[in-house]
């Protein structure tokens, strides 16, 4: 914990400030002070019961700070796997609920877990903010650019701390390899690359025909704010993410991770110009993001960066093999050098620097730092980071505020390829432009920025 307040310090300070902020009772949103046995726990709540909602709330738990009150998820093989979990590790089986607004509702829920599929984010921690609920939300925060500035909005209006589940920021060696950068230590920076490689071919996702949804899962409100259509299981639980309804495509799904490491490291927030390319070229399944893509970024001046700097991310779901280095990665090229990043290590390779001299930062040619297992590790420590943001109320180290410039750059980069043209992006005014001047606004890209909401799945006006 960042400093020792105490929980019940901590809520009734946090619950008079939401009060405040959201103009309703005081009486309404005083939380049930917490048990005194249990005066240092939080009571948590988790929405989207897959995968990664499993993964998470295990980490909550291993905190030993957390009890677990609700698990929500519309489909009850999956709340019943989290149901599980709980009871297998603290005793105790939560509540289980198909609807999260009954998790919102519950006053003795201090915070959430959002884990559902990207098109389902938005609306829960938003409904979360407003009641007065700290959020611990997965990447990409948000479906589309517009929900992301409404989220980021929520969290804003009613001072909740809001961790996205980015969680590379919580790696101690590319904190390392960021300071080594912001030390100028590479020189100026003009370029840098991420990408991720893989080989579905040539089925990728199969073939399946449309059927029935399993048994007492709620395909409805699954599908939420997208629109209605015949079940199928490839795009149903984890497969979703390939199919434009519900997630965003390779860019916003993994790249979300690496573009953020590199817009922290170089500190900028926006792009000026994104233009990309790709389609679904090979892969003879039905998914309707890109198999192969390449971005290319146009990033305005920056510390390492005086004139600015080109990023670029290549995906291919084709082609797994890279000539060097694994299937995924982070690429800074400086005037004194390259530094490359994964999740497993850092390394240099040294260019033009006199890398002989004992004080050179280049000094052994291919330097390398291993981190194995940094991976598992982040996870726990990102978890934990939010934990003692919630207790300081100071921002938690991947905040709802910065995860939104990273999101936003994703997102443009399926925006550039749609309307199959370099955009102009003005950040301010949260438009595209077709000119480089910011004069002429590009309404076909800024009419991609939202989505259309199915009715009765709108996006929360809170
Ligand atoms: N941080 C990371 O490294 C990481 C890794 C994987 C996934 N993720 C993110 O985690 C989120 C979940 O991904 P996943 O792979 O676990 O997907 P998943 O399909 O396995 O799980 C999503 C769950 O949400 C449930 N759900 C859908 N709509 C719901 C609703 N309205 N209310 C309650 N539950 C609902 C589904 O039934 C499903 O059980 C995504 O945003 C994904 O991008 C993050």
């Amino acid at each position: 914990m960042r400093n020792r307040v105490t929980r019940r310090q901590f809520l009734d300070h946090s619950g008079k400030v939401a009060a405040l902020a959201a103009g309703v009772s005081l009486a309404a949103r005083t939380r049930r002070a917490p048990a005194a046995d249990a005066a240092d726990k939080f009571t948590i709540a988790l929405i989207g019961c897959g995968g990664m909602g499993r993964y998470k709330l295990n980490n909550f738990m291993e905190t030993g700070q957390c009890r677990v009150a609700a698990v929500c998820d519309v489909d009850p093989a999956n709340a019943e796997m989290a149901v599980k979990q709980v009871v297998d590790k603290l005793g105790a089986a939560p509540e289980v609920v198909k609807d999260y607004r009954k998790v919102i509702d519950r006053k003795d829920i201090d915070l959430v877990i959002i884990a559902t599929p990207d098109h389902w984010h938005a609306a829960p921690m938003m409904l979360a903010c407003q009641a007065g609920k700290d959020v611990y939300c997965e990447k990409p925060c948000c479906h589309n650019i517009l929900e992301g500035r409404a989220m980021k909005e929520a969290a804003a209006r009613y001072k909740r701390i809001v961790q996205v589940g980015t969680h590379q920021r919580s790696m101690p060696h590319i904190q390392a390899a960021r300071e080594f950068v912001q030390a100028g230590k590479l020189g100026v920076v003009s370029m840098t690359n991420t990408y991720t490689y893989g080989n579905n071919a040539p089925d990728g996702l199969g073939h399946e025909p449309d059927g029935d949804p399993p048994a007492g899962a709620d395909y409805d409100m699954w599908l939420g704010p997208a629109p209605k259509r015949p079940f199928n299981r490839r795009r149903w639980h984890s497969s979703w993410r390939w199919y434009f309804d519900y997630g965003c495509g390779m860019v916003g799904d993994w790249n979300v991770h690496l573009q953020d490491i590199i817009m922290w490291t170089m500190g900028v927030t926006a792009p000026v110009a994104v233009s990309a390319s790709g389609g679904h070229l090979v892969l003879t399944d039905d998914r309707d993001t890109p198999d192969v893509m390449q971005a290319v970024y146009e990033f305005p001046a920056a510390a390492q960066a005086p004139k600015g700097f080109v990023q670029t991310y290549t995906m291919r779901k084709t082609s797994g093999k890279p000539w060097s280095a694994g299937g995924y990665g982070m690429d800074f090229h400086g005037t004194n050098g390259m530094l490359h990043m994964t999740r497993g290590d850092w390394k240099l390779e040294a260019d033009r620097v006199d890398w002989e001299k004992p004080d050179s930062p280049f000094r052994t040619e291919g330097f390398e730092r291993r981190a194995d297992g940094a991976d598992g590790a982040a996870h726990l420590d990102h978890v934990k980071d939010f934990l003692a943001s919630v207790v300081s109320r100071k921002p938690p180290i991947a905040s709802i505020d910065q995860h939104y410039h990273t999101v936003v750059a994703c997102h443009l980069a399926n925006v550039s390829l749609k309307v199959g043209r370099k955009i102009f992006w003005d950040a301010d005014k949260v438009m595209c432009f077709t000119d480089r001047e910011l004069r002429t606004p590009d309404a076909q890209a800024n009419a991609l920025l939202g989505r259309e909401y199915r009715k009765g799945y709108e996006l929360p006006a809170v």
